[in-house]
């Protein structure tokens, strides 16, 4: 008989079928992307969302505290007592009413899903918990990313707590924030600097990965995307299970809105919510890929069957143009989405749009959500910019209850914060006005004052 879980080709065309115990990137017949499938039939799952609720069993077992594995019925891949777990998933939706202030929401309508609470500081540990269960599974020793810094930092604290594997990281040279590549160093994975970008790392990594025979956990590793389906159960979760107007995301590599957009249609088929959200996902100006083809070019998913011709002739002229990506928004400076086909389906699934920010947008969104509360890394304020573009356009209505997942913690990447609020010109110069970032709006200067006690009071109560 068929397992229960299993890997399939997206490509309904095609739909090959490959078991759990096997290793591929990419299908062997027909090149496409593979999913993690289940038939359902014979999985027991609740009669509602409501149950996750009232989970019973021990709080001092990790597999029920983790925010990824206490939703085991929803993506049970690996038996409960073989899943791999660092305390990921203890992460929190929050309302902020400021932040919708800023982008033309009504009081109560927007809420930040903070996922730099994660052990590592960003929502990679959910879909590393999963891809680091199924390479345990698998026996294997060393583990391989390329990484714009937060796949990586992940992947090297995996490596480091459980002591099973080892991690082998690629970066491309300067592409990465220190906050993340201190992580890395630190947790003791071997780092491996490429001259050139992510696109270049990813390439490269892939070739070395099937060189070695070692397992690679980018998100074009279908067991990523099981784990990052949990971050859309936490947010229904924290709103009594009930379905919001939008979800909107950044997009890099695309895994995450893949991986949303796959959680709405498995929680719809099984009749455990009744409408799916809409989806946005935004991109860097200067990392547009999605943009471009969706919006622009009108390119979908077409039930699947997209042009991917066009695609690949997108790709080249990039290539042969020199076309590279840039923005401070380090995380998705991403040409080349490996997950470019799934988002096309979520967003099929999802009614979806997509927009660009400029880095001057991304700036004073992060600024903006800072203020307001738990603070983000630049690529996550993408998000909260984007949802002011799709109010200004009126795509997204006043009264619409919006989330926005904030990706990365604040502390991912200090020099694009101390450069924004800081008024030191050199560093404004380095670190913004090389972006086309010309403003700093919503500054916050710190006050220079004398080691002096009536001055330093003077300061106080003048600016408070
Ligand atoms: N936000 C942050 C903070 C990220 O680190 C990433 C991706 C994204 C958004 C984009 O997410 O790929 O699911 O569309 N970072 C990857 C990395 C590429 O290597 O850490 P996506």
């Amino acid at each position: 008989m068929k397992d229960i879980a299993f890997q399939r080709c997206i490509s309904p065309a095609c739909g090959k079928v490959y078991a759990l115990d096997e290793i591929h990137l990419k299908c062997e017949d027909c090149g496409q992307l593979l999913d993690i499938a289940y038939d359902w039939d014979r999985i027991e799952i609740p009669q509602s969302l409501h149950a996750f609720d009232g989970l019973t069993g021990s709080v001092q077992d990790p597999r029920i505290r983790s925010g990824v594995w206490r939703f085991h019925s929803l993506l049970p891949f690996a038996p409960l007592d073989q899943v791999v777990t660092i305390g990921e998933g203890h992460t929190l939706l929050q309302q902020a009413p400021s932040v919708a202030r800023y982008v033309g929401l009504e009081g109560e309508g927007l809420y930040l899903q903070y996922e730099g609470m994660n052990p590592s500081g960003s929502f990679k540990d959910n879909g590393m918990a999963a891809a680091f269960t199924h390479a345990a599974r698998m026996g294997a020793s060393r583990a391989a990313c390329a990484s714009t810094g937060n796949t990586s930092a992940s992947l090297a604290a995996f490596c480091s707590v459980t002591r099973q594997m080892k991690a082998i990281i690629f970066i491309g040279s300067g592409k990465i924030s220190f906050g993340k590549l201190s992580q890395a160093l630190d947790y003791g994975a071997l780092t491996v600097q490429i001259r050139g970008d992510f696109d270049d790392a990813m390439r490269r990594v892939r070739e070395v990965a099937d060189k070695l025979g070692i397992y690679l956990v980018n998100s074009v590793n279908p067991f990523r995307l099981e784990g990052q389906k949990t971050v859309m159960f936490r947010v229904l979760q924290s709103l009594g299970w009930e379905v919001p107007d939008w979800i909107v995301v950044p997009g890099g590599n695309l895994g995450n809105s893949s991986a949303f957009g796959k959680a709405f249609a498995e929680l719809f088929s099984l009749g455990l919510i009744d409408r799916i959200p809409r989806l946005a996902v935004v991109n860097a100006a200067g990392a547009n890929t999605l943009y471009r083809l969706y919006e622009e070019q009108g390119l979908r998913w077409n039930e699947g069957d997209p042009k991917t011709d066009h695609v690949e002739g997108y790709y080249t002229q990039l290539e042969e143009t020199g076309q590279r990506a840039a923005t401070i928004a380090s995380a998705i400076e991403i040409n080349q989405p490996v997950n470019f086909y799934k988002c096309l389906r979520a967003l099929e699934t999802c009614d979806g749009v997509v927009r660009e920010v400029t880095d001057q947008e991304i700036l004073d969104a992060k600024a903006q959500v800072g203020a307001g509360g738990l603070g983000c890394e630049p690529a996550s304020a993408a998000s909260v910019a984007g949802v002011k573009k799709l109010r200004q356009e009126g795509v997204i209505a006043a009264g619409d209850r919006v989330v926005c997942v904030l990706t990365g913690h604040l502390l991912k990447d200090p020099d694009a914060t101390v450069a924004y609020h800081t008024d030191n010109a050199e560093m404004f110069q380095r670190v913004l006005a090389s972006r086309g970032v010309e403003q700093t709006n919503f500054a916050n200067r710190a006050i220079v004052v004398p080691n002096d006690l009536e001055q330093i009071v003077d300061a106080i109560e003048t600016n408070v």
